[in-house]
């Protein structure tokens, strides 16, 4: 395999030890241990997985966390009305609202609500401004990942032609923000395609640097890869009991010069940002 796996288990395992001896740091100076509350409503196997991930990291990091679990029943105003216990609560920096949420629950209504000094995902409408207009408050999750493993592997981001598979609000849009920003591991031509792009298969193969974030398995073939280009996946989707990435990885990783596997690319990355997050929110609080 001639392309350089990207290794994301290892740079977030890096990053939580940074993440811990800072927060170590923090809590030496104020008292205050940074506490994130995750908030899974229903009983998504794979969100339960997402949520005990995120909660196993905390402890890593020496974050509290604490878990609210609610039945798929819980109507759209019980929902809200824990999110306000949690922004008047002090002792709560961080607030995750595990996505996808029950069908009739309006997940916009929902995340609007969170305040936005304790959206650690960065999806309230004020950190994604900030985030637009190049001061970010809080960091994507996903994106500042996909990100931070494009500094540790040295990708020359600056001038790249970079190519974002997918717009959604969590992944392809910040992701796009982020790597037109002015500055390291940023200053790259951004392109974003989705499913009405028209011509999909040749923007894609002019990228020097390719974010698969469309969510359908083994989307990108390695017809659709420049020779040498860096591929990060973002996708996670399942074939039988096997996680697949949006990229045919085998064929891919021969086409390209560096590829990120799924599981074990970007996934721990975006729990190492949030936990980075979380302790931003701390700091925050203490001006
Ligand atoms: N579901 C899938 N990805 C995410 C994420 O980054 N944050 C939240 N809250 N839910 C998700």
């Amino acid at each position: 395999m001639p392309a350089t796996l990207i290794d994301g288990k290892a740079t977030a395992a890096r990053m939580t030890a940074e993440i811990a001896e800072d927060a170590a740091a923090f809590q030496h100076a104020t008292g205050i241990v940074p506490h994130l509350v995750a908030v899974l409503v229903g009983d998504d196997p794979a969100s339960a997985v997402y949520v005990r991930n995120k909660q196993r990291a905390c402890e890593k990091a020496g974050l509290k966390s604490t878990l609210h679990r609610l039945p798929a029943e819980t109507t759209e105003i019980q929902l809200l009305e824990l999110v306000e216990q949690l922004n008047a609560d002090a002792a709560v920096h961080g607030i995750l609202v595990q996505l996808p949420l029950p069908k009739h629950i309006r997940e916009q209504v929902i995340l609007d609500a969170v305040i936005p000094g304790k959206d650690v995902d960065c999806f309230h409408p004020h950190n994604v401004g900030l985030l637009v207009q190049g001061r970010p408050r809080f960091l994507p999750c996903t994106p500042a990942g996909c990100q931070r493993l494009l500094a540790e592997y040295k990708i020359e981001t600056a001038g790249a032609q970079a190519v974002v598979l997918g717009r959604s609000e969590i992944v392809g849009k910040p992701m796009a923000m982020l790597l037109i920003q002015r500055g390291a591991v940023a200053d790259a031509t951004v392109t974003i395609c989705h499913s009405r792009t028209r011509e999909l298969a040749s923007i894609v193969r002019q990228a020097d640097i390719l974010i698969a974030a469309i969510g359908k398995a083994r989307f990108v073939t390695a017809d659709m890869v420049k020779p040498g280009a860096v591929v990060i996946d973002v996708g996670i989707n399942r074939e039988g009991d096997k996680l697949v990435g949006d990229v045919d990885f085998e064929p891919v990783s021969q086409v390209a010069s560096a590829i990120t596997p799924v599981p074990g690319g970007v996934g721990p990355m975006t729990i190492a940002t949030l936990l980075r997050n979380t302790l931003t929110a701390a700091q925050l609080t203490v001006g």
